[in-house]
Parts: C-alpha cells; sequence; structure tokens
C-alpha cells in the first residue's frame, strides 16, 4: 500500500499554528510515501512566506512534489511579476515548475497552470496537454496515474464555473485517453472527488480544500487529502481529512473506494 498525502492552498501568511501542528501530527501518523502540495503555497508570494512553506513541508516526513498558484506570483510588484513571475517559488520550491515523480507505485505528473500576464485564471496549453499525455502514455499498469495541476479541471457548483481550467476539455479528454487516473487540483478551496463520465477510460478529479490557511469557505473547514493505491488489488482509496476545530486534529471525514482503469491504453 502506498500512501500520498495532497494538502494545497496553504496561503504561507494566512497559515494557523494550531492546524499546522495537527497536520505535522496527522503526516506523522499516516507516514506517507509522497506529498503532493497542488500550488497557492504563499499568500502574497513574499520570500519569508515561501521560506516558512519550505520550512513546513519538509517536517511533513515524505518527499514533496510541488507547483505554483496563482498566489505563487507577485501581484503588485509589477516589474518582478512579469520579469520573473517564478523568481521567489524557485528559491525555496525549486527552478522546476511541472515536476514528476516516478516510483513503481505512482507515475505523478506536475502541470503549472499558472500565467503571469493573467493573474487568476489558470491555463493549460496544447504543448502542455501532449507532454503529460506523452508521459501518461509511458506508465506502467502498477503505477497510479496522477496529474497535479492548481485551478479545478472540474466543478460540482455553478457558481465555480468561472474558475475552470482553461483547456479543460481538451486535457480531459487526450488526459483520459493517454490513461490518467486521478487529477489533482485546489484552488476553490473546496475539497470533493468527482467521477468524470463521458471520458475515454475511468478518472477523476480529487480536489483539496485548504490545508491549513484562514481563508476557508463559508462552512468548509481545513482539510487534506490521502491517497491509498494498492496495485496488487486495483483499487485506490481517496479520505478526506477534515480539521475539527473543537478537537484541535484532523479527522477522516469520508472514504472514496476508486477502481482506475486497467484496459491497456488505446483498446
Ligand atoms: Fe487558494
Ligand atoms: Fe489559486
Amino acid at each position: 500500500m502506498s500512501v500520498l498525502l495532497h494538502i494545497s492552498d496553504t496561503h504561507f501568511g494566512t497559515e494557523q499554528a494550531p492546524v499546522m501542528a495537527a497536520l505535522l501530527d496527522l503526516a506523522a501518523q499516516q507516514q506517507p510515501d509522497l506529498v503532493v502540495l497542488s500550488g497557492d503555497i504563499t499568500q502574497r508570494a513574499r520570500p519569508a512566506q515561501f521560506q516558512a512553506a519550505r520550512a513546513f513541508v519538509d517536517r511533513l516526513g515524505a518527499p514533496v512534489l510541488a507547483i505554483p498558484g496563482n498566489h505563487d506570483i507577485p501581484l503588485l510588484d509589477l516589474r518582478e511579476r512579469l520579469a520573473r513571475p517564478y523568481a521567489r517559488y524557485a528559491a525555496a520550491f525549486g527552478t522546476d515548475l511541472e515536476p514528476v515523480i516516478a516510483a513503481p507505485e505512482w507515475l505523478v505528473i506536475g502541470a503549472n497552470t499558472t500565467r503571469a500576464w493573467r493573474h487568476r485564471n489558470g491555463d493549460l496549453s496544447i504543448a502542455q496537454i501532449d507532454r503529460v499525455a506523452r508521459l501518461l502514455s509511458s506508465a506502467d499498469p502498477g503505477q497510479l496515474r496522477v496529474v497535479v495541476v492548481h485551478q479545478p479541471l472540474a466543478v460540482t457548483e455553478p457558481r465555480d464555473r468561472h474558475h475552470l481550467l482553461r483547456g479543460h476539455d481538451e486535457a480531459l479528454r487526450v488526459w483520459a485517453e493517454a490513461g490518467a487516473d486521478l487529477l489533482l487540483g485546489g484552488h476553490i478551496h473546496l475539497p470533493y472527488t468527482l467521477a468524470l463520465h463521458g471520458q475515454a477510460r475511468r478518472l477523476w478529479v480529487v480536489q483539496a480544500g485548504t490545508a491549513v490557511s484562514s481563508r476557508l469557505r463559508p462552512g468548509v473547514p481545513n482539510s487534506v487529502n490521502i491517497v491509498r493505491w494498492a496495485p496488487a488489488q486495483e483499487r485506490c482509496r481517496v479520505e478526506r481529512w477534515d480539521f475539527l476545530v473543537r478537537e484541535q486534529t484532523f479527522a477522516r471525514t469520508l472514504a472514496t473506494t476508486l477502481q482506475p482503469d486497467r484496459e491497456p491504453v488505446g483498446a
């Protein structure tokens, strides 16, 4: 069994110390093999915020695959934003904005969906969609195939439609055909696991809420996801863990069992 901890939208600068402590406890208890951080790592892309975020994720006890979110590009410093939009991000999280982690059980592919000139909306180019598809096509049957973006590829509420990643239709079609299993994202601070019907193969959008930030949607607590994958059983479990304010701890509030499609790609 492999364990992936999916966190998002930490928005360092608005982090909450008790929630961070509870998340460190959860990670120590669950011993993830990999941490995925799907963007909006900081609130204002300040160097000190990136440093605090880096120090925090380094304590989660597993390798971290991170991608930038729209908040990780300077907003008000226009010269920095247009000339060197990812310099501050790169100083803490590395220059690779589209990292890939491959292990016998996982193939996890990051895509940078932020655009410096368009601060909020996310975008996927045809070249990015094709790159991810090529990588997906090279996966082994035992690998869970995971793509990580920031803005959502599918939403559950009409009011979130304007947050949809530009290029989502094409990405879903191409990545389903190429064998994607899970599409992880954040941005709207609303956790859900959504089966996508009508594509060539079964795949799911898995959204994480905000892990530790006080920027909560009304009625939606801090949350993270834990993905467990047992290749031999061809079963994957996506668990949502919410922060309970009274108990000051994360607790599992929802678990969904998924059966990834293991028909050969192109069959
Ligand atoms: Fe966010
Ligand atoms: Fe965002």
